[in-house]
């Protein structure tokens, strides 16, 4: 299996992966379709990185699939991607399983309807055991948006007593955020020729290596996710510290 070569193969695999996947509004354009269909694209080319991330061995692949900014798009731009969703669930659920992948939301879910939610506990329920890669889809999701309820929830816990205003520390901000508990990204991927974090894990992000690449995330393969990860292992991390 190709999955299983590659780990063996690789001496530097990072554990966590994050993907900014932009790029699907352009890919349409280009060939004189809707945004939909751009964003339809992006979902089979998601599709595939889930499938070779898991069979690589990466532990967490994090994916920014609506942001908190996203809400200003068009109604009929954000209901199609909202549909894609149920779509992905309905088709990839079994096989997420099967990968033995867990599958998390992070982001803030107001305003989204009844049936989106029931996809999304189910997928939660039925994946919460599993044992191997942890896929975070990030929905609703902004990082300033995560640092603030970070922030409420450490006040509240100030007011009940449960610790003091002196205890809160870097870590105790980490745990509170929505990857609580999970290592921060060591590489995080933007395909789509942009060159910025625009709101995505700006906490986590510190000292993650970032690789930008041109292809439109549609097109991205998995050749392209071994070329980030080739590139990624050739990098020297200092963390701040002296080589
Ligand atoms: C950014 O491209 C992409 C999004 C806002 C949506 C990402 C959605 C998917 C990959 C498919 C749906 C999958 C799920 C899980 C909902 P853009 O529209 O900003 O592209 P542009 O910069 O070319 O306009």
């Amino acid at each position: 299996m190709i999955g299983n070569d590659l780990e063996t193969a690789r001496e530097n695999l990072p554990s966590h992966v994050a993907i900014i996947m932009d790029g699907n509004g352009r890919w349409a354009e280009k060939r004189g379709l809707l945004r939909y269909f751009g964003h339809d694209a992006g979902m089979k080319a998601m599709t595939e990185i889930v499938r070779y991330a898991s069979d690589m061995g990466i532990g967490y692949l994090s994916v920014y699939a609506f942001s908190t900014e996203n809400w200003k798009r068009s109604e009929e731009e954000v209901s199609g991607i909202f549909k894609l969703l149920l779509i992905y669930v309905d088709k990839e659920l079994d096989e997420l399983h099967r990968n033995n992948c867990k599958v998390n939301i992070l982001g803030d879910t107001t305003g989204m309807s009844r049936i989106v939610l029931k996809a999304l506990e189910k997928v939660r329920e039925k994946t919460k055991g599993n044992t191997g890669m942890i896929f975070n889809i990030c929905l609703g999701y902004g990082g300033r948006a995560e640092l603030a309820r970070a922030a409420r929830s450490l006040a509240g816990k100030v007011a009940d007593g449960t610790i003091a205003p002196g205890e809160i520390d870097e870590d105790a901000i980490t745990d509170a955020l929505y990857t609580g508990g999970m290592p921060d990204p060591d590489l995080l991927i933007r395909p789509g020729g942009e060159k910025r974090l625009s709101n995505f894990m700006l906490w986590q992000c510190a000292y993650t290596e970032f690789v930008f690449c041109e292809t439109l995330w549609p097109d991205f393969t998995k050749e392209d996710f071994d070329k980030a990860i080739t590139e990624y292992e050739a990098r020297k991390r200092r963390f701040g510290g002296r080589k």
